[in-house]
């Protein structure tokens, strides 16, 4: 766990030195605001983590470290207005503070300064790190697309819920990982081997988000509790419920009223979905799918040949994150 603080600090010091230009404000305001709220910084680390993984110097990964970062608080910016998110990390999002159009254009000042960053990279392994970067950040836009389109539909399939919330989150952790593993100079083989691994992982992170959506300590979160229950989010936890009340008419019915009502008191919705999900213990059964994930990124990992302390960095890195309640 040492290694994985030190690397936080590595990029906290580092987004502390950094401007992301001045005027006009209400374009580089919103940046600076939303790069400075904190998070766990995670997709850095695992830039880090990466290029360690295959004996590469840490140095040389801040500056991808820095875009993936970037890049993340960019997708966060366009989410929130996409979700209608009124917090992020404990503070009002953007598009509240100021409005939706500054948080468009915003994030898509933060998308540019994201690769402007990226190309301080080493000039030798550019080009790949151009690559699997663009192809992450396509990926999520599929993957967000995705999510808003099944907000509108009745029913959707687990295995399709598992292809969304991997293009829209997992890719940028398994990018993450490649990337850093890249600039080690891996092979094509080992680095695509931990972006297996890490995609695993991000799927089982993104059902905890969709647990923790539910049942976080509001406070500790920093984001609005129930926000997926209000916008009908295909999530995991109502798929399940979904599937399950088929052979149950009273609560079929009650959960159906829910989704769709025109007109709810929001309160009043996520009280009654949660105890839908509470009485078909939906969230013991997203855990153990979390679980399947954690596993299966495991064999991943047990399949490239490094030494056994590398791997237990990662295995921590993936234990902490079973766990996290923010
Ligand atoms: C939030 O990511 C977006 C998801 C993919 C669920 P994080 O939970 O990593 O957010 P921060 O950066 O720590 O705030
Ligand atoms: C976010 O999924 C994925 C991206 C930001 C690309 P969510 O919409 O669940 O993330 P949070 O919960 O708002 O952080
Ligand atoms: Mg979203
Ligand atoms: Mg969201
Ligand atoms: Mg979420």
């Amino acid at each position: 766990m040492d290694s994985i603080k030190k690397y936080q600090e590595k990029i906290e010091q580092a987004l502390i030195k950094k401007s992301y230009g001045s005027h006009p404000k209400e374009l580089y305001d919103p940046i600076e605001y939303i790069m400075s709220l904190g998070g766990k910084r995670m997709r850095p680390v695992l830039v880090f983590i990466g290029c360690d993984f295959f004996g590469g110097n840490v140095e040389k990964a801040l500056h991808p470290a820095l875009a993936i970062e970037l890049f993340h608080n960019f997708t966060l910016m366009h989410d929130d207005i996409m979700d209608n998110a009124p917090l992020r990390r404990n503070q009002t999002t953007v598009h509240e503070k100021w409005n939706n159009n500054v948080a468009i254009l915003s994030g898509d000042a933060m998308l540019v300064r994201a690769y402007q960053e990226l190309c301080k990279s080493d000039v030798a392994v550019l080009p790949q790190l151009l690559n699997v970067f663009s192809d992450i950040a396509i990926k999520v836009c599929e993957g967000q697309q995705l999510d808003m389109n099944f907000e509108k539909l009745q029913k959707v399939a687990i295995p399709e819920y598992l292809k969304m919330i991997a293009l829209k989150t997992s890719v940028l952790l398994g990018g993450s990982l490649k990337i850093g593993a890249l600039l080690a100079d891996a092979t094509e083989s080992d680095a695509q081997k931990l972006y297996d691994f890490g995609k695993h992982i991000g799927i089982a992170f993104q059902l905890q988000d969709d647990i923790l959506d539910v049942y976080a300590d509001a406070e500790k979160f920093g984001k609005q509790v129930g926000g997926d229950i209000i916008a009908n989010k295909k999530t995991f936890l109502l798929l399940k419920a979904l599937e399950m009340v088929e052979g149950n008419r009273f609560m079929k019915e009650e959960l159906q009223l829910w989704l769709n009502a025109p007109h709810f008191d929001p309160a009043e919705k996520v009280a009654a979905i949660t105890s839908i999900y509470n009485f078909l213990n939906v969230r013991e059964i997203a855990r153990h799918e979390m679980q399947k994930h954690y596993d299966i990124a495991l064999t991943f990992l047990n399949d490239i040949s490094v030494e056994q302390n590398k791997k237990n960095e990662l295995i921590a890195f993936a234990d902490s994150l079973m766990v996290r309640e923010v």
